[in-house]
């Protein structure tokens, strides 16, 4: 189980508790914004960019796969050394904690 607080770009928190899915997902299903998840978590959109906050850069590894570069390099918003492809951070006791910053748009 894991509680993620999404910050979204007003900087507004909320707090999210889940066993299961990805960073991208429970972010769909609780109707958060400033993340899409377009492609259902194939790694083909980049609509779930987040910037992890910088205390968990870190923390969250490996680093971004070749394949996660070359999606966020075509995200919408500015990317940063804190960026990640959210669907591709899975959720689970790793990531109990976890905040993350949303783009002000995804589109
Ligand atoms: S949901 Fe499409 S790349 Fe993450």
């Amino acid at each position: 189980m894991a509680t993620i607080t999404y910050v979204d770009a007003a900087a507004h928190p909320r707090k999210v508790t889940a066993t299961t899915g990805s960073v991208m997902s429970i972010a769909v299903q609780e109707g958060l914004p400033g993340i899409v998840g377009e492609c259902g978590g194939q790694l083909a959109c980049a609509s779930c960019h987040v910037y992890l906050d910088p205390a968990w850069a870190d923390r969250i590894g490996p680093p971004a796969s070749e394949l996660e570069d070359e999606m966020l390099d075509g995200a919408v918003c500015e990317r940063t050394a804190n960026s990640r492809p959210s669907c591709q951070i899975p959720v689970g006791d790793a990531v109990d904690g976890l905040i993350v910053h949303t783009a002000a748009t995804q589109v």
